[in-house]
């Protein structure tokens, strides 16, 4: 059986058009001269689903670098083509199907490897960075961007800011034993962001370094830009589905893998589809507002 056929297909929720928010341009900017990133040529975005990462890391990047794009899924790598075709960029970028574990190209062919949640779903992150770093050239630079995802539990909106302790809690507690249920099943740690920096020194990486994306999903009334209309949408959209960040067949599989039992699922999930409810009312009457950051880190290091 093939890696795709084994793993859980990657959800389409996270496509969405709110993905083309997800960095302050500028910020990137300065990163790429900090990266010096004028000496590369060639790039190559692992995981890279629909492109955003390596669409918009193009954007830095000199106007001749060629970038390849490399996923699992078919569906994925079809999309991607068709994203750049229809941005009318397609002459920069090639997609193509293949797993992380095993890149299909030669020993140190890349001038930058790189990848944006990605490591979050794999089973074993240190033997995709390996294989990651085969591929880069000596010199050549490796560039992760991947999150603590549970940091978000603890974020507040003007819903939950009055929540109860005990409910709080629960929620973390709930969202903790589902990402240790998800990497219990092989299907990655969700806040593995936290361990990259300790990877790229085991791996023996030069000049590690270490950001935070500067980017907040703020949300406040009247709701004006276009990035906050998206982002409502997508809340109010996802509430619709029932989907919290998995759906919930998904979020009992890994509760139940992480130690939980299906009594305390259903308790936890009731407080989910409340919290919705809540939600959904404050997003149409407007009176719904966070400045919701998020901890994505970008960690990058140098190829001896
Ligand atoms: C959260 S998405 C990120 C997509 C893209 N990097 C971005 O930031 O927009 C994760 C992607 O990694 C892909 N993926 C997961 N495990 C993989 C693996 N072992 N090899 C290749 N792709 C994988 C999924 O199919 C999915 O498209």
């Amino acid at each position: 059986m093939t890696e795709q056929k084994q793993q859980k297909l990657h959800s389409a929720e996270y496509f969405g058009e709110q993905r083309d928010f997800w960095w302050n341009r500028d910020f990137l900017t300065l990163l790429g001269q900090r990266w010096e990133l004028e000496k590369v040529n060639t790039v190559l975005d692992v995981g890279c689903g629909l492109g955003h990462w390596g669409q918009t890391l193009a954007d830095i990047l000199p106007r001749w670098v060629k970038v390849t794009g490399i996923d699992r899924e078919d569906r994925w790598v079809e999309g991607a083509r068709s994203r750049v075709q229809a941005l009318k960029k397609a002459e920069r970028f090639s997609y193509q199907s293949g797993v992380a574990s095993s890149l299909p190209f030669e020993d140190t062919t890349f001038d930058m490897v790189t990848c944006q949640t990605l490591l979050i779903h794999v089973q074993e992150p240190l033997a995709v960075l390996k294989e990651m770093l085969r591929v880069l050239k000596p010199g050549g630079i490796l560039v992760v961007a991947e999150p603590n995802n549970l940091a978000s539990s603890l974020l507040f909106n003007s819903v939950t800011f009055e929540y109860s302790i005990e409910r709080i809690c629960d929620r973390v507690r709930f969202q903790l034993v589902c990402e240790r249920g998800k990497a219990a099943l092989g299907e990655g740690n969700n806040s593995i962001g936290d361990l990259l920096p300790g990877y790229f020194a085991s791996l023996g990486l030069n000049n590690i370094q270490v950001y935070l994306s500067d980017k907040a999903f703020s949300l406040f009334p009247p709701y004006e830009s276009k990035e906050q209309q998206i982002l409502r949408q997508q809340y109010l959209d996802w509430i619709k589905e029932n989907f919290w960040i998995w759906n919930r067949d998904e979020t009992q599989r890994f509760f139940l893998a992480g130690g939980g039992t299906k009594q305390e699922f259903e308790t936890y999930w009731q407080q989910i589809l409340l919290e919705n409810q809540d939600s959904q009312k404050a997003l149409v009457d407007g009176s719904f507002d966070t400045a919701n950051s998020s901890i994505l880190y970008l960690v990058s290091g140098i190829k001896v």
